[in-house]
């Protein structure tokens, strides 16, 4: 598709020249896993996400997973989440033999709903994970309210929100732990897999250091059993200690593009834009993803399709439909909001790099869709 979601190929040549030089410190050093790279993003990571620790693992569900391993969460436990953010918690949560128990989402901004959290807590509820879906921050002090009065731990899903802040608090630094994925297309990516954890917590960040390399005290001797090797690499440690200097700044430039996107296809009543992000700025929005909703979504699928422009669904089915979890994931209540919008969503490109004229591409598109000539 000559318009793609996201383009990885076009890598400012300042940045290109700064990845290049990182490769090259790691091949100089001769160490690849666990090294000085790693050490050194893990603090400048901690001191970006507002954290007194980063711990690097190797992707982003695993960070997930070793969150609730870190509260002991197991079998007879209930975790609280979403079932509209891709599976990757309730992977988790189902790993550690624990139930996944999803409420509903708000319907505006297809995050967790603080009133279906606080009625879906019971006895056997471990902890909640919420997650900050498109990049848009969830409505964290009621939900860190609910979670304090409830004395439950809560475990933020950045992975699409690196860098989004509600006042002066990033997301990762509210809940007990915060998890991070750098995937490649991620608002902070890596050039593979990588992820993290971020806490205030000293005697947490200690153990999943542990966790993350089998188990390990200290080489070959076991302090916790059921280590993972979760492990980030050297390279992906440096690459990543260029590219944040330019998380920000790329969070600006989606925001600028959605923000075009909303004032320009404002008079399509077809479609729904996304809302605004709701503090000054917009900080608490990191516009990892564009997504539109329309009841003509695949119609409009088509119709970019036809205009050479990509699209995506994410996610289209929600994880208590997913036939491969079979009965596994529980539902605290019927999922209204979830499920409608799973019928509705679409994705459009949205990246730093895009261009004016591609952005443009996008508009005249949609602004050219006509529902009646639509032959889905
Ligand atoms: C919301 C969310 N959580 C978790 C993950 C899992 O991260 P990873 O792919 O690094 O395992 C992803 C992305 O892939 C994600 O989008």
């Amino acid at each position: 598709m000559p318009l793609p979601i996201n383009n990885l190929k076009r890598r400012p040549a300042a940045r290109r020249k700064r990845i290049h030089g990182a490769v090259e410190r790691v091949l100089e050093s001769g160490w690849y896993v666990l090294g000085p790279e790693l050490e050194g993003f893990e603090e400048e990571f901690a001191a970006f996400v507002g954290t007194k620790h980063a711990i690097g693992v190797a992707n982003g569900t695993d960070a997930l997973e070793l969150s609730l391993r870190l509260l002991e969460c197991g079998q007879g436990d209930e975790i609280i989440t979403v079932a509209n953010a891709g599976g990757y918690s309730v992977t988790a949560i189902l790993k550690t033999g624990a139930t996944p128990v999803c409420v509903d989402v708000d319907g505006e901004t297809l995050n967790m709903s603080p009133a279906e959290l606080e009625v879906a807590i019971t006895d056997r509820t471990k902890a909640i994970i919420v997650t900050h879906l498109y990049g848009r921050m969830a409505e964290l002090e009621k939900i860190s309210a609910i979670a304090d009065d409830a004395g439950l731990p809560l475990i933020e899903d950045c992975a699409q929100a690196h860098g989004a802040a509600k006042g002066r608090r990033r997301a990762g630094s509210w809940g007990l732990i915060g998890c991070f994925s750098f995937y490649p297309t991620k608002n902070l990516g890596a050039f593979g897999d990588a992820g993290a954890l971020a806490t205030d917590d000293a005697q947490l960040a200690e153990t999943a250091k542990q966790l993350r390399q089998y188990g390990w005290k200290r080489k070959y001797e076991t302090g916790k059993v059921l280590g993972m090797n979760s492990r980030m690499d050297e390279i992906q440690a440096a690459i990543l200690r260029e590219l944040l200097s330019f998380v920000d700044e790329d969070n600006l430039r989606r925001r600028a593009i959605i923000d075009t996107y909303r004032r320009e296809l404002s008079a399509k009543s077809e479609l729904i834009l996304p809302p605004p992000g709701a503090e000054p700025d917009q900080t608490d929005f990191a516009a990892h993803l564009c997504i539109l909703r329309s009841r003509e979504r695949d119609a409009i699928r088509s119709h970019l399709a036809a205009h050479q422009i990509a699209s995506d669904i994410h996610y289209p089915v929600p994880d208590h439909k997913q036939a491969a979890f079979n009965e596994r994931v529980r539902v605290a209540g019927p999922l209204r909001e979830t499920e409608r919008a799973a019928q509705e969503i679409l994705t459009v490109p949205c990246f730093p790099e895009m261009t004016a004229h591609e952005i443009d591409m996008v508009v005249s598109a949609l602004v050219g869709y006509d529902p009646g000539a639509s032959t889905n």
